[in-house]
């Protein structure tokens, strides 16, 4: 966090802080930034308690593509057309200030970072340690930072983001439509949102499943009316599988 010659990622990722919001400000050892010290989310479920095991966050990067494309079929998995699909659904330019919330080890935030770059800035947020210490080491960059955070309370100020992501994670939230929330608090007027998240079976209760796995199953309705609740625009949305992809609009005024 040198303040001398240009600032580091992680020093411009310090200045969308809003203090007031923040637990702590600490640089980890790690690399990136904690805005939560010793608090954070509660862990209710299995699926919550794998996310901050190292095990799970070191063995992520490889499974994620054949369990997405798995349950999702062409839509999910973290290849080149993935990144690219999800990219153009945000609108990222160079120059760009985006947040990708629940970024797990980073493996959207290093290509978002690559598209922001020059002039902009990738912030990858996520609560787990384990997988703050995998995005560090494997997809930093010079437009990528990392912040630990909590998305239901996000320790950044109002109206910093032109475009926010929040990929495989929505359904992890314990409060997912307080996460949206705070998305299009700090989103900026005109800002984009994109959400990939879990898509119910119709016709499947999914109670049993969300009791095994922990992971929220939303339906066909459940993110489109929640973005517009709180204020979003120019609502799409895209489904495959289990899968849904939710673009918005924060309105100009
Ligand atoms: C399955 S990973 C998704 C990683 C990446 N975005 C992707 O698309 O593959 C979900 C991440 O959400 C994070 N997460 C869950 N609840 C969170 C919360 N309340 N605040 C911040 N991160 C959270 C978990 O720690 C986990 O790393």
């Amino acid at each position: 966090m040198t303040r001398t010659g240009s600032p580091t990622p992680t020093a411009r990722a310090a200045d969308l802080l809003d203090p007031a919001r923040c637990r702590t400000v600490e640089a980890h050892r790690d690399g990136y930034l904690d805005t939560l010290g010793a608090t954070e989310p509660p862990i209710l479920t299995f699926a919550q308690r794998l996310m901050r095991t190292t095990i799970y966050s070191t063995g992520y990067q490889l499974l994620r593509p054949s369990v997405y494309r798995l349950l999702a079929g062409a839509i999910g998995s973290n290849g080149d057309a993935e990144r690219a699909r999800i990219t153009g659904l945000l609108r990222l330019e160079p120059g760009d200030t985006m947040l990708d919330i629940g970024c797990g080890p980073g493996n959207f935030t290093g290509w978002f970072g690559s598209q922001t770059f020059p002039g902009g800035l990738a912030v990858g947020v996520d609560a787990s340690h384990q997988m703050l210490h995998r995005a560090v080491a494997d997809n930093s960059g010079p437009a990528v930072a990392y912040v630990r955070g909590d998305a239901e309370n996000l320790p950044f100020a109002d109206g910093i983001a032109d475009a926010v992501s929040c990929l495989a994670a929505l359904y992890l939230i314990n409060k997912p439509f307080d996460a949206i929330e705070e998305i299009y608090r700090v989103l900026k007027p005109g800002g984009r949102i994109v959400i990939l998240t879990s898509l119910a079976p119709k016709g499947i209760p999914v109670g049993p499943l969300e009791k095994v796995s922990g992971i929220t199953m939303f339906g066909r309705d459940a993110i489109t009316d929640g973005l517009r609740n709180a204020g979003f625009i120019e609502i799409a949305l895209q489904t495959g599988g289990l899968a849904q992809t939710v673009s918005a609009v924060k309105p100009t005024r």
